[in-house]
This record gives C-alpha cells, structure tokens and sequence, in this order.
C-alpha cells in the first residue's frame, strides 16, 4: 500500500517537473523517493508526536503500536521504515533567528492591503492543531485562524508538500502537493502570479532540495517587491545562496547557525519598490512640450 502510494505520488511530481520542463538529476530523484517514503510514514503520525529513538525498541513499538493502530505495521516501522519524525509545521525556525512571522504579515497586509503566505514543505502546518501564543499565531494554522475573516479575499496561504497532507482547508488555504522546492516555478501555472508573494517561509523542507539554485531562483521569481523569505539551507551553501539572492536584487538580512539538523537559518528581503517618481514635466504641460522639441 505504502509502496502503490510512494509511486502514484513521484509519477505527479515527475508531472509537475514534466509542466515546467524541469529535468531532476538522479541524485535529485533518489532524495524526492526518500521524501515521498518519509511523508507517507509521518502523515500517519499525528502532528508533533514525539517519536522515541529505534534504539528504545519497546517505546518506539508502543508508541507507533498507538499511532498506526496496527501491532504489524509498529514492528514493520521498528525493522524496516528507517527513523520516523512527525510533522507539525511551526515559526520555530524564526523565532530562533528573532523574526516575528506574524509581525511581517501584518505589515504586509497593512503596506500593501493583502497578504499571500507561501510556505514550502509545509507538513501539517498546524491546520489540525494550530499553536498560537495568546492571540499570537505560531504557525500557518494559527494564521489561518487569524486571518479568518479575510482568507480568499485578501489573504492567501499557500502550503505546498511531496504528497497530498491536507483533505479540507478552509477557502484561501490552498495545498499545491507533488511540488518540490526546486520546482516551484510550477505555482506560477496553479494561480500564485510573478512577484506576488509577500512571505516564503520553510523549516526543514527546502533544507533537502539537492538543486538550490533552481529552488532559489523559483523563489525569487515568486516573491514581491518588500517581500521577505525565512528558510534553512546547509550552511556549506550560504555564500552561494547569497549570490544568487544577490543577483535577483534580494539580500540577506540575518542568518544564525543551529548545528545539527537544523543547518543554518536564513533571512532575506527584497527591496520595496520606490513609488515612481514624477519629474516637473509630468505636471507641467509646458515644461513637457519644451522637453519633446
Ligand atoms: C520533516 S517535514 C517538515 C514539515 C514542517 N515544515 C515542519 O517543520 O514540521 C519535511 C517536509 O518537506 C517536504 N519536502 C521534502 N523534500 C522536499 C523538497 N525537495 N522540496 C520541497 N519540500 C520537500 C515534505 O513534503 C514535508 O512536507
């Protein structure tokens, strides 16, 4: 069953690669088979379970015995599936880099009277089980919930995945699946325009796309004039990362070293773009008929 779902899922990937005329080197296709095996096994697990270590074989067993239902499929998970994480999507990321999410979004939709929040490999995301700090949203669920009133009409949330998470959503909270961080050019033809995006957030995601370059530039394609982009990446590829940014006009504006799994964490802005600026001869009618003699 596992398997017929891991091959129905990176059948729609190779689709959406297929829309974009993107080719994936084969060491780009082994890690998007691993990631569609490691989502079908977390999908199963509710959000932010804490998974014990394999080493600790009766916790481990008990816990997925309680999760799957199945005493089979815990002992299968224990011999054959390799470590399991559950997903809960969260601002855990920047917060650590001391960057309120929410702070950004409201300013967007104040400057700018919409937000549209893209997040990339976004799990759950917190829409079974938003976390929030008081009224402070802690994840795209908690703006969700936020923002509840204007989703579909001012608001937009974008969550893209491997495989299919999410059966409902509210209207405004849209799932792109089988789109992976390289190819997110393909949003471009699932309705999220050019330069429209106001926030791209991903937390331990995009961290596993082997071709950055194109998942860079696809994300700078899509991310609007005073936009802003939270992701973390290998800390072996910063300078390179940076470059490119650099070449879309997009900087960098902080970036903190985790270690471990988490790599580094970085944050990027673009630039707002400067009102247009009218010289005398757009007022003047005859300062414009001197100007064309
Ligand atoms: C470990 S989960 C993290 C989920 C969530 N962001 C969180 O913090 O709990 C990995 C997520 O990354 C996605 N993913 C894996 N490889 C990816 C890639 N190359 N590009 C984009 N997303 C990817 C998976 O679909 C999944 O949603």
């Amino acid at each position: 069953m596992l398997f017929l779902q891991a091959a129905e899922a990176r059948h729609a990937i190779a689709q959406t690669f297929a829309v974009i005329n993107y080719s994936p080197t084969p060491l780009a296709q082994r890690a998007i088979a691993k990631g569609v095996m490691r989502d079908l096994q977390a999908r199963r697990l509710r959000p932010n379970v804490p998974v014990p270590s394999r080493w600790n074989p009766l916790k481990f067993v008990r816990l997925m015995r309680t999760e799957t239902g199945s005493l089979s499929a815990a002992v299968a998970a224990l011999l054959y599936d390799g470590a399991w994480t559950s997903s809960g999507g969260s601002f855990r990321l920047a917060e650590q880099l001391g960057v309120s999410i929410p702070e950004l979004c409201e300013t967007a939709l104040r400057q700018r009277g919409q937000l549209r929040y893209l997040e990339i490999g976004a799990g759950w995301a917190g829409m079974r089980s938003p976390l929030s700090n008081g009224m402070i949203p802690r994840d795209a669920g908690g703006l969700a919930q936020r923002y509840k009133q204007e989703l579909g009409e001012t608001v937009h949330l974008h969550l893209t995945n491997l495989t299919p998470w999410h059966e409902h959503l509210p209207d405004g909270v849209t799932e792109h699946s089988h789109v992976t961080a390289a190819g997110l050019t393909a949003l471009e033809s699932q309705g999220v325009a050019r330069r429209s995006v106001d926030f791209i957030y991903s937390q331990a995601a995009a961290y596993f796309e082997t071709d950055h370059v194109s998942f860079v530039c696809a994300a700078c394609r899509l991310l609007a004039p005073g936009g802003a982009m939270i992701f973390n990446h290998r800390p072996a590829i910063a300078e390179e990362i940076d470059a490119i940014m650099a070449d879309h006009g997009v900087r960098c504006a902080g970036r903190v070293d985790l270690g471990g799994m988490n790599g580094s964490v970085a944050h990027f802005q673009r630039p707002a773009e400067k009102a247009a600026r009218k010289t005398l001869a757009a007022y003047d009618p005859a300062f414009r008929r001197a100007a064309a003699r």
